[in-house]
């Protein structure tokens, strides 16, 4: 059988401050998400998601615990193998959408390529199937402070596409959106998971947002408070 595709063992991270002094902040997490699966974060603020998506996209490592992405464990890996599996199986999208301004649309969608190696052509044919893949296909030479807030949120999508991911983490990706764009960005992400097989963990302090995906986790104080199918969570939440 197919390792899981992420799996978190005794996972604790705490951050080391002052002299010899360490923050908690998760405290042993054991899980593991399948490849296809949409799984939702929530818990409140301070509570320790975006530690463990950085731990998930291996920008940062735990402090105890182990870390298995695709079956391997990311201790044993050094920093070059760790930037290449970072490459060959992860997107990344965030709140604030992270697009770099002075880049258009098409240049920002093509830039993990170009940290890849790919050339040029390459590069442009990709970005303009990936636009095209997130609606933005007459978009492609504006610069992000041209379009709207969900549009450059597409851009980023695109963005994280590009490299053909397996896995795509999203921190907020809907915290700068109104209702109505939040909707329509997740409906991307859920075309995404549905149609093209891609495994999706989106942190959101949002319920509407987090409907959108099969399970949710909900972390409280750095420790599992709920895992299971999202009407379930939510509703224990609500109890
Ligand atoms: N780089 C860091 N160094 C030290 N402490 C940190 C660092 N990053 C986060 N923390 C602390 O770890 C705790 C968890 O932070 P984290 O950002 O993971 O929370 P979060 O659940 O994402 O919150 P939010 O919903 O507000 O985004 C907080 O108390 C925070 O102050
Ligand atoms: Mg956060």
């Amino acid at each position: 059988m197919a390792p899981p595709l992420i799996q978190a063992v005794d996972l604790v991270k705490h951050y080391a401050f002052g002299e010899g002094e360490a923050l908690p902040v998760l405290h042993g997490l054991n899980f593991a998400i399948a490849a296809g699966e949409f799984v939702a974060i929530m818990g409140p603020s301070g509570s320790g998601k975006s530690t463990l998506m950085n731990i998930l996209g291996c920008l940062d490592v735990p402090t105890a615990g182990h870390y298995l992405l695709n079956g391997t464990d990311t201790a044993e890996l050094g920093v070059d193998e760790l930037a290449e599996l970072r490459n060959q199986l992860l997107g990344f999208v965030f709140q604030g959408f992270n697009l770099l301004p002075r880049k258009n649309v098409e240049e920002n969608v093509a830039l993990p390529l170009l940290y890849a190696g790919v050339g040029r052509a390459e590069r442009q044919a990709v970005a303009a199937r990936m636009l095209e893949r997130v609606g933005l296909a007459n978009r492609t030479k504006h610069r992000p402070n041209q379009l709207s807030g969900g549009q450059q949120q597409r851009v980023a999508i695109a963005r994280a596409l590009a490299n053909s991911p397996k896995l795509i983490l999203a921190d907020e990706p809907t915290g700068n959106l109104d209702t109505h764009t939040s909707e329509e960005i997740m409906a991307l992400f859920e075309d995404l998971n549905r149609n093209q097989g891609l495994t999706l963990v989106l942190v959101t302090h949002e319920p509407d947002v987090a409907r959108h995906a099969q399970r949710l986790i909900h972390i409280v104080d750095g420790r599992i408070a709920g895992d299971g199918p999202v009407d379930e969570v939510l509703g224990a939440q609500a109890a």
